[in-house]
C-alpha cells in the first residue's frame, strides 16, 4: 500500500557516537548525539520497514516500530552490522570513531613520571565493508560529516567507500546535537541540495527517497 512502502524491506541504520576504551575506566567519543540516525530509523519504520537500528552509546528513546541492537565500540558495531544483514538497504549515519585506542587492561595511573602516550589503531571502515559485502544490501546509504569543500568530499567519498548514496552534511555550523541540518544528497546521477530542515523532516524525505530507490528491486 501507498503509505508503507516499505513493508516487507529489512533496513539496517547504524547510529550514534562510539566510545573507545582507554582503559577500564576512560574512553575517547566524539559529540555525535544520534539524533539524525534515531529519526532515519524511526521514519523508515514508519513506512513499514523492519528496522534494525545498531546505536552507539547515546540517551534517546528506541523510535516505535525499530529493533535496537546497543554497542560501544567500533568494532562492536561492525560486527552488529555483519550480524543484522542481509537487509535490502543500510544507511550508515554513526560517527564511527576512526581509531580505536590500544587500551590497557587496568586504570593507567599518574606514577610522577611522563604521562602516557595512547597509541591508535584504525577501526574497521563499516561502510566500506558493507558495500563490499557479498551479501551486500541493494542500496548502501552514508553519511559524509564536513566543515568544508562539502559536496567535493561527498562526492570524493562515494566513490571511495563504494555507496550509492552520501548524504553529505555542512557542519561548520550547529548540527552536531542540534534539532536541524543542511544537507546534500550525493548520488551516481548528480548532486541535489535540500534546503536547511530539521533532522526529522531530513529523515522523511531519505526514507521516501528509499522508499522510492527499492520500488523497482526484486
Ligand atoms: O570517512 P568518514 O568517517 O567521513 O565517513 C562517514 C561515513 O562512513 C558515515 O556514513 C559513517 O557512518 C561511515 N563510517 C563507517 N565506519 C567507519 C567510519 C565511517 O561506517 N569506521
Amino acid at each position: 500500500p501507498a503509505h508503507r512502502p516499505l513493508a516487507g524491506r529489512h533496513i539496517l541504520v547504524t547510529a550514534g557516537p562510539t566510545h573507545e576504551p582507554i582503559d577500564p575506566v576512560r574512553y575517547i567519543a566524539n559529540r555525535s548525539s544520534g539524533r539524525q540516525g534515531f529519526a532515519v530509523a524511526g521514519a523508515l519504520a514508519a513506512l513499514g520497514a523492519r528496522v534494525t537500528l545498531i546505536a552507539g552509546p547515546v540517551t534517546l528513546p528506541t523510535p516505535p516500530g525499530v529493533g535496537r541492537v546497543d554497542v560501544e565500540t567500533a568494532c562492536q558495531m561492525a560486527q552488529a552490522v555483519a550480524e543484522a544483514l542481509p537487509a535490502d538497504a543500510a544507511v550508515m549515519v554513526a560517527a564511527v570513531a576512526d581509531w580505536r585506542v590500544e587500551a590497557a587492561g587496568q586504570k593507567v595511573k599518574k606514577d610522577g613520571g611522563a604521562a602516557p602516550a595512547l597509541t591508535l589503531v584504525e577501526n574497521p571502515d563499516i561502510l566500506a565493508t558493507v558495500a563490499a559485502a557479498p551479501n551486500r544490501p541493494a542500496l548502501v546509504v552514508g553519511f559524509a560529516a564536513e566543515t568544508e569543500h562539502v559536496i567535493d568530499h561527498a562526492v570524493a567519498k562515494r566513490l571511495r567507500k563504494r555507496a550509492d548514496w552520501i548524504v553529505a552534511n555542512d557542519v561548520s555550523g550547529d548540527v552536531f546535537g542540534g534539532d536541524a541540518n543542511s544537507v546534500h544528497l550525493v548520488t551516481a546521477e548528480g548532486v541535489e541540495s535540500w534546503e536547511r530542515m530539521g533532522k526529522d523532516d531530513v529523515a522523511r524525505g531519505l526514507a521516501q527517497r528509499i522508499a522510492d530507490a527499492l520500488q523497482g528491486e526484486p
